[in-house]
Order: C-alpha cells, then structure tokens, then sequence
C-alpha cells in the first residue's frame, strides 16, 4: 500500500511554468483522473512524477519517502510505474522476449538461486508462464513471435501496457493509453484498467481526455491548467464545475489533428482531444 504525493511540485522551461507547485496525494485503492487542455502539464506532471524530468522545486513522496534525488529507473524500483516508452525496449527481439525480460527485471535478485541447470530451466520456465498470463491479459498472445518493431501502433501500446503489468509497480502511471488505438484495440486496455482498480491495494493514475472514460473509471478527478491544479473532486462534483462544463461541454468537437496549433480557447480543454506522448 503506497502513498503518492506530491508536494509544490514545479519545473519551468526557461520562463514558462509547465507545472506550478502541485500539491496533491494519491490513495491506494483510487483511480485519479487527471484532466485538462493540451499544455496543461499533465505528462510534465507526469514526467517530473516518474523522473524524466527533474523537478526546479517541490518533492515526490511515496509512503513519505523522498524520492526527488532518484533516476527514473531507482523509482521504477521504489514502486512507480510509467507505461514503457517503446524506444527503452528489445525493437529487435520478440514480443514473448520483451514481456519475459520486463517480469524477470522485476523479479529482480529474487529468483537466483545459484547457477545450477534446474533452477535456470525452471526459472525460464517460469517466466515465459507469467509472460503468457500478461500477453493473454493484453489480447496479444497471438503475437508472441512478433519482432517488436514489426508492430502497428496499436500493438506497440498495449504491449507497453503488458509491460507495465510486468513489472507489478505500487503506483500505475497511463498517459492516454488508449490513444492511437482503434475501437477493437482500446476496450481491451480499459478491460486492463478495469481489472487493476479491483486490486485496491494498488493506485492509478490516468491521463485521458475521453469524458465518457473518465466519468466511467476515475473515482477522483484533478483537473491541470497551464500547470496549476485548479479543480479536484469526485467526478459528479469536477465534471459539474464550471470550467470543466465550459471545457468539455460548451465547445464544439474539434479535428483532434488541429487542437495543438489551435487550442479552442485559452487554457481550455478541447473535446476528446489527445496528444503525443513525451
Ligand atoms: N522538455 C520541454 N521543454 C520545453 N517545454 C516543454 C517541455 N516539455 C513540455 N513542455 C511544455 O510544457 C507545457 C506542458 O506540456 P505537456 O506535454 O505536459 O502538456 P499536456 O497536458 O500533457 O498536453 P497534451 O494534452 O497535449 O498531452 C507545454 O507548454 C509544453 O510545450
Ligand atoms: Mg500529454
């Protein structure tokens, strides 16, 4: 059980503020939402969250400890998990190997058991069972023998969630994962979202501009403009506040391809936008 938080949290870029002194904890047992225009500072958010990028101010906690002096990869460790970015896998193994690499990662030291044949061909064996489970649960098991880089897009993200899953983090970080996805594909994510949120032990925190995901997963909703965290509530509660009905409500659906070079009002939401991953 771990507890997110984050504490004045801050990074500029030269003069601009992407995210301005973010204040917030996150509970294990809940699915927060984290809403907001295109530039709000949701995956800086994010980004400073998981440690790619490095904080001006402010501090990163879980279960109290200071993670703000931590690498990415030492708070993967600590328990935080951010979807794969596909650049840090295996382009040129299989989709089988990729998964199996990412649970033996997170099994860490525990499964050596001395270098004797038995154990490394039990081991294997293990591995590749828990490998299957993830890419069943991803509705990918069908692929097993793919090249990682011969994936379509849509592959590509689920396996970056299946390896996500792989690695069993405390905290699940999902940027827009269904974007890019087609209407076969993204049910199947959300199935996976679904599924996590039963484990209340867990905490997720979920990017996404679709409305009718949010209002369907989220058990809390923050809401992000220009880097400052301006609403935060039960969903009922932040989707009925003004700027959230005048975001996502009161404006007519944009061509998504067009909202990051014309956003549809200042530091306004558009209507089921999405957006490139860092
Ligand atoms: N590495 C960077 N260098 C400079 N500016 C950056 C950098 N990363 C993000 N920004 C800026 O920070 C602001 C927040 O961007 P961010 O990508 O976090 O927004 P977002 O809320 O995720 O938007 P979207 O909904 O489009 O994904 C934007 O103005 C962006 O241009
Ligand atoms: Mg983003």
């Amino acid at each position: 059980m771990s507890l997110l938080a984050t504490q004045d949290l801050t990074i500029r870029f030269g003069g601009h503020v992407a995210v301005n002194g973010v204040t917030c904890a996150f509970q294990p047992g809940t699915l927060t939402a984290i809403v907001g225009p295109n530039g709000a500072g949701k995956t800086t958010y994010f980004n400073l969250i998981s440690g790619q990028l490095k904080a001006s101010a402010g501090t990163v906690t879980l279960d109290g400890r200071d993670l703000s002096g931590l690498s990415a990869s030492e708070r993967t460790r600590a328990g935080l998990g951010r979807a794969f970015q596909l650049t840090n896998l295996f382009p040129r193994l299989t989709v089988l190997e990729n998964v199996r690499l990412a649970v033996q990662a997170a099994r860490g030291g525990a499964h050596r058991r001395g270098f004797n044949l038995w154990s490394i061909w039990s081991d294997h064996e293990g591995l590749t069972l828990r490998a299957h489970e993830i890419l069943e649960a991803v509705a990918m098991a069908a692929k097993q023998e793919e090249v990682v880089a011969n994936l379509p897009h849509g592959d590509q993200r689920k396996l970056e969630v299946a390896l996500l899953m792989a690695l069993q983090p405390e905290v699940f970080m999902f940027d827009e994962p269904t974007a890019g996805m087609n209407a076969a594909e993204a049910p199947v994510i959300l199935d996976l979202i679904r599924n996590l949120k039963a484990d209340k032990s867990k905490t997720i925190l979920l990017v996404e501009h679709k409305m009718d995901v949010v209002r369907e997963l989220a058990d809390r909703i923050i809401v992000l403009h220009n880097g400052t965290l301006v609403a935060d509530g039960d969903p009922a509660t932040v989707i009925a506040s003004p700027i959230v009905q005048e975001a996502y409500l009161g404006l007519a659906p944009q061509d998504a391809s067009a909202q990051h070079e014309t956003p549809p009002h200042p530091g306004l939401p558009p209507r089921g936008g999405r957006s490139e991953q860092p």
